[in-house]
Order: structure tokens, then sequence, then C-alpha cells
């Protein structure tokens, strides 16, 4: 590790009101300066063209003070930071935070008011955020807007999701920043709009490319004890302006001096790959906070889950029907109950057999039979399984058969509810020796108000990940805010949903060919995602003959989302019986790691395909996952990344000939080849299709 911190020039006093800081490379230039009113306001370019025009900042408080004004700087400090740092689990053995830092220390010309902005300038992006420093005594305050905009300087193609403040679970839409409108979306998208109020509100992080082929994207890190930002778009004149998700009564964030907003960041590249490779948010987060991490271990697991969103079991005892003991009152199983003791043996033992670290079981507790849209606060215990669910014997089982169990917390939104029971949900998972947990947050947030990106609401699932890491418990999110970092602070919050996963394809429209090239390059950027790949029987007529769901990629493609779609925490999420039909091609499955010494992205495009390659932490094997959207494509990758000197037997999975995601998703090839890092291979990708590939070394 080699650390380097250089305070270039400190306290520049000087009746400065501009101030440039550039990136390592020198590529990127960001002029601060002040305005005629004492207005902070940045402008960036990027080899020499301007990339965002001239943009305010600033955040207005409660008590009327409006601090996006009538600053004046009193000085500067600036600082150039070079350092390696080594993740737990990631993409990348050893990660590089290289930046130039500049602090803008400002006050109020009238008040003695102060507020610091710091910059730092990475080659792929600027960070900024708004700093409120410790005056004497400590200042509570109250955050009732944030100013800070983001003018473009065209009219760009955008990837874009309708700012709902409860969820992300869209398909991305993509237009031209100017025809950006939500009330043109898609509303068969098997989820209501839930809190989307305005028609020209989207999420970050967002994707755009200029018409020079530039690519931007806006997002934000270290979401802590802040609401998400969203942007409030202005169409005609190519503006996004921070727009905070408020709380119940219309407050943005509570706040006590010192503190700091999250960081807000602007990537640009001449050069896709840039920016979906970058670290830059993983960087801008604090350094880990767990001192023991021996306990944080990459998870590839089956589950007790396809079979109820296919339709085939429930989650709840009864069923719909709520078949309940005319006498007792008590509730009669349904005989579609997924989580039963008998059940979740089988799928232990084919964990066990096929060398899978866990194994999910949901609707194992009590209350789903009221868990959905009661708007009830004390739906779930969190401790009580069902009467077919004997976790003891589970447990048992597991044990002799060297499998995990992951438990499931759903909570229904019901947020003070699970607080509530947090401490004994966590003693029952160390009894029964559970290492992870999914947690679950359907719905509107209980109690009413709330929304699932506001202040409190990050500060939930940020303390749930603090509470687990305290019991050495891992977590993965659903339904939760997107993240943005914070697994460098706590990395036993392994994983998270918050976007449009997998299980939509089981019972909605479904995701878009293109959904999962664009994912990398929003959602991904903040954290690993558990999409839940693996579906081999694409189409759901399989179980219901007139059902015409089906999953929106070929057999192969989800293959090589293992590979594209990085997660410490990954799960094959088709049933076993699936698996059985198909060992050869779930051979890919079981050999990917999930655990990176180096990633190389080696061809990108938003919205079009992606091919990356990623070398095993603990081999020398290598794999690669490429795919494509609606489009097939045709490629030929050199394989110069593997070691010279070294042989290895590659077994390339890929779509068959007459693959297609729609009308023969099922078509797929298997083929070995032997290969040196001289040799070149020719893809071929369906349309909706992909390409995985095992490079195992052999000498
Ligand atoms: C939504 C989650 O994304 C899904 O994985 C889970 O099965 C259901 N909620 C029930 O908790
Ligand atoms: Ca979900």
């Amino acid at each position: 590790m080699n650390k380097l911190f250089v305070i270039l020039f400190c306290f520049v006093f000087a009746c400065v009101n501009a101030q440039q800081l550039k990136s390592p490379s020198k590529d990127i230039v960001v002029d601060f300066s002040l305005g005629d009113q004492g207005e902070p306001t940045y402008h960036i370019t990027y080899k020499g063209k301007e990339v965002l025009k001239p943009s305010k900042m600033g955040v207005l408080l409660k008590d009327g003070n409006t601090l996006n004004k009538n600053f004046r700087i009193l000085n500067v400090e600036t600082s150039a930071f070079d350092e390696n740092w080594t993740p737990v689990l990631g993409e990348e053995a050893v990660i590089r935070n290289h930046y130039n830092q500049m602090t803008m220390h400002l006050e109020q010309k009238e008040s003695d008011q102060k507020m610091d902005i710091v910059f730092r300038v990475y080659d792929e992006g600027v960070a900024f955020r708004y700093e409120f420093p410790f005056e004497n005594k400590a200042h509570y305050f109250i955050i009732s807007d944030e100013t800070t905009e983001f003018n473009l300087t065209g009219n760009h193609k955008t990837f874009w999701l309708p700012g709902d403040y409860d969820s992300q679970e869209y398909n991305y839409n993509e237009t031209k920043f100017s025809e950006i409108d939500i009330s043109k979306i898609d509303r068969n998208n098997g989820i209501a709009l839930q809190s989307v109020e305005s028609n020209y509100r989207v999420q970050t992080p967002l994707m755009l490319k200029s018409d020079n082929n530039l690519y931007l994207n806006i997002f934000e890190a270290a979401v802590t004890n802040y609401p998400v930002m969203h942007l409030d778009v202005d169409t005609a004149n190519f503006t996004l302006a921070s727009n905070l998700v408020p709380n119940a009564i219309g407050d943005k964030a509570y706040l006590r001096t010192p503190s700091t907003t999250p960081w807000r960041t602007f990537m640009v590249s001449d050069d896709a790959r840039d920016i979906v490779g970058s670290k830059m948010i993983l960087n801008l987060n604090e350094p880990n906070k767990i001192e023991d991490t021996s306990w944080i271990k990459p998870m590839k697991y089956i589950g007790i889950w396809w079979e109820m969103h296919v339709g085939i079991a429930t989650w709840d005892y009864a069923g719909s029907q709520n078949a309940q003991n005319s006498l007792t009152k008590e509730l009669l199983p349904s005989g579609k109950h997924g989580a039963t003791t008998e059940n979740t043996k089988r799928y232990i033992d084919f964990a066990a057999k096929h060398g899978f670290d866990g194994v999910l079981v949901e609707g194992w507790n009590v209350g789903w039979e009221d868990w959905f849209g009661n708007w009830k606060e004390d739906v779930f215990d969190f401790l009580t399984p069902y009467p077919d669910f004997d976790i003891e014997e589970v447990h048992r089982y597991a044990k002799s058969k060297g499998v995990k169990m992951i438990m499931h917390h759903e909570t229904s939104g019901s947020v003070g509810n699970y607080e509530r029971h947090l401490d004994r949900a966590m003693d029952l998972m160390k009894k029964y020796d559970y290492p992870a947990v999914k947690t679950g947050y359907v719905g509107r947030i209980i109690p009413r108000g709330e929304y699932h990106d506001g202040q409190a609401m990050v500060n939930h699932f940020n303390f749930v990940a603090e509470r687990m890491a305290d019991n050495q418990l891992m977590v993965n999110s659903h339904e939760s805010t997107r993240p943005t970092g914070y697994h460098r602070t706590y990395p036993n919050y392994i994983a998270a949903e918050a976007a449009r996963g997998n299980e939509f394809n089981a019972w909605s429209n479904g995701n878009l060919p293109s959904h999962e090239t664009v994912l990398p390059f929003t959602r991904l950027l903040g954290g690993p995602m558990d999409y839940t790949p693996g579906i081999f029987e694409i189409k759901m007529s399989a179980y219901d003959p007139t059902k015409t769901e089906q999953v929106h990629t070929t057999l192969a493609k989800q293959l090589a989302l293992y590979v594209t779609l990085y997660s410490p925490l990954q799960m094959a999420a088709d049933l076993p019986e699936n698996y059985e039909k198909h060992l050869d091609a779930f051979q890919f499955i079981k050999d990917v790691p999930l655990d990176w010494q180096i990633s190389k992205y080696l061809e990108a495009e938003p919205g079009d395909y992606l091919t990356v390659v990623r070398k095993d932490k603990n081999s020398e094997n290598w794999f690669l996952g490429a795919i494509t959207d609606e489009n097939p494509r045709k490629t030929e990758i050199p394989l110069d990344f593997l070691s010279p000197n070294k042989t290895y037997k590659a077994t390339i999975y890929q779509d068959g000939k007459d693959a297609h995601w729609e009308k023969n998703p099922k078509s797929y090839t298997i083929k070995t080849e032997t290969v040196t890092n001289k040799s070149k291979l020719k893809l071929t990708l369906a349309t909706g299709g992909g390409t995985a590939i095992s490079f195992m070394a052999i000498n």
C-alpha cells in the first residue's frame, strides 16, 4: 500500500473569487466562482470542451438562511491524494483512489455564517459536497432544499427512471433529454407509480450521452444521514436541479454541525468503459469500519423463491384462501406452501450436491397471509416459523450437509416494527447459524408519510447494516434506497436489489432486453446488485399454459449476467428441477467465482452491449461475460488479458445459431477450445443474447 497525501497549497488568502482544479490526468477541469450576488457556481470542461455549463450550488435552511448566495471566499486549500486500498470483496483486489482536492472556505457577507464546498477531481469525473463546519458550539439545523444544478450543454441521449421516491423498479427509458416525460411511460410495468407527483423528475444515477459521443453520469456517493437526491428536469433548457426527498412534514434533512452532505458526482469520458469501470463512487466513501472481516464471504445461493414468483407455490401457509379450521380458527395449510421443512431439505441437498454456499427460504415465518397492501403495522415478528417449517431441524440438516441458511426478513415497509424486533431477530439468526439476511421493504413505508428515499429511511438501511455488522451478519436489502458505495465502509452490506430485478420477468411485462446493458452504467456504480440471474426455464407458459410472461433474454445471456452484473452474492434463481435438465449449462454457474483479482471492461455502450472479463481472486482462471440488447451482435475478442506463457481450457457457452430471446431462448451450444493470450475468439450473440466463457488455466 502506498499512500501519498500532499498539501499543495494552504490558505491562499486572496481576494480571489474564482479557483480552478484539474484531474490528475488534467483532462477534466472544474472552475469554481462566485457570481455577482456571491452565488457559488461551478463549471466543467473535459479535454478542452465544455461539458457542464456554469451551474449554481448551495442549500437552503428552514430558518430562512439561504446558503446559496452572498458568499465571499475566506480561503482555499488544495491537496492531492493517491492511495491503494484493498476491498474485502470486490471487482478488483486493489483499488486506486487518486484525486486532487480543493476546499473553498466560504463565509456569508452580512452574517458570519460559514460553509465549505469541497471538490475532488478524479480522472473519471468531479465530486463535490457541502460541509457545515463546527463553530464554537454545535448547531442543529434543517435543510429545506438543495439548489445544486447541472446545466447540460445540449439535448443528450438520456437513460432515465421516473423520480419515484419509493421505488427504482422500472425499465429504463432511453430518450432525448427534451423528451423526458413521465406521463408517456409504459404503465404496464408491474408496479404502479408510487410516489411520483411530477412528470419531470428523474432518479440518479442518470446516464447521458452527448451528440459528440461523450458519456456523462450524474449520481451521488456516501449518502448517509441525508435523503436521496432526485433531479428536477427542465426539458427546454437542458438543466437538472437537485430534488431532495422530503419527510412526512416536508423537511429534507436534520443535521448538526459539523456535518456534510453526500458527494454530488459528475462523471465524463469519451470512452464508456471509463464510466462503467469507475471506482469513484466507492472511493468517495469512508474506509472500512469493521475490524475483523474474516466472516464476510461471498455467497452463491439457491432458494425457495422463484417457485412463488412463477406461481406454483405460496409464501403463506394457508394460501390465498386463508382456509381456517372452523372450530379452532387455526389456519390450514394450502398444500402449496413453499417453505416446508421437506422442500427446504430438497434445496439443501441440491446446494450440497452442486457446491452452493447457501439456501434462502422465503415464507418461513408467520405473517404472509396479511403481508401486502394492508397498512398493518405488525404483520411479522421475524421469529415465529409456520407449523410446517421446523427451524431446528432445518438447521441440523443444513449443518450436516455443510450448507448455510440465508434468513429472510420481509418488513412490508413497516420499519418501526422491524427495528423493534431487530435484536431478537438477529439472536435467532445467531442461534441457528444464518450468516446473512435478505431484507425486504415492499409497499409504502409505515409510518405513513415517509418515503423509501427519505433521510429517515436512508438512516434505517445504514443502521441495519451497522447493527448486523455488530453481530457479524451480512445484509442483502431489497426495496432499499439504491446504494452509493456504503459497502466500502460496511462491507457486510454485501448486496442490494434497488432496481428492477429478474423477478419482474415472472409476473409483469418484464425487463427490456436492453435492461441489463444499462444497469452497469447506473445502479451498479453504487454497489453490488442481487439481480437473481440464472433463469433457464425462460417462458412462464412452462408452469401455466395461459401465461405469456417470459424472461427477455436467451439462456446463454442468463449465464453471462453472472460476470456482467458484479456481486459477491449471487443467486442461481431457477428451480433445481430446471437446472437438472441443463446440467451442462449449469456448470458455468457452478464454476463462476464471486470475488475478483482484476476486472476489465473490454467493450461497453450503455443500452446496447457490454463485454467484461474478470480474473478469479483465488486462482489463475478468467471468466468472460458478453451481453447485447435486442440487436444481435458479432465481435472478436483478443485474449491478451490472459497471462502470458499459460494455456487455458476455454469453455464457451453461447447462443445457438437459431437463438432469439423471444422465439427460441433456450437454444445454446457449449464448446471447448485450448487458448493462450495470443488467441482471439469470435463471439456471436443472438438478439437478446449473450456469451459466457470460463478460461481454466491448464498450466
Ligand atoms: C420483493 C423482493 O424483491 C423479492 O425478491 C421477494 O421475494 C418479495 N419481495 C417478497 O419478500
Ligand atoms: Ca423487489
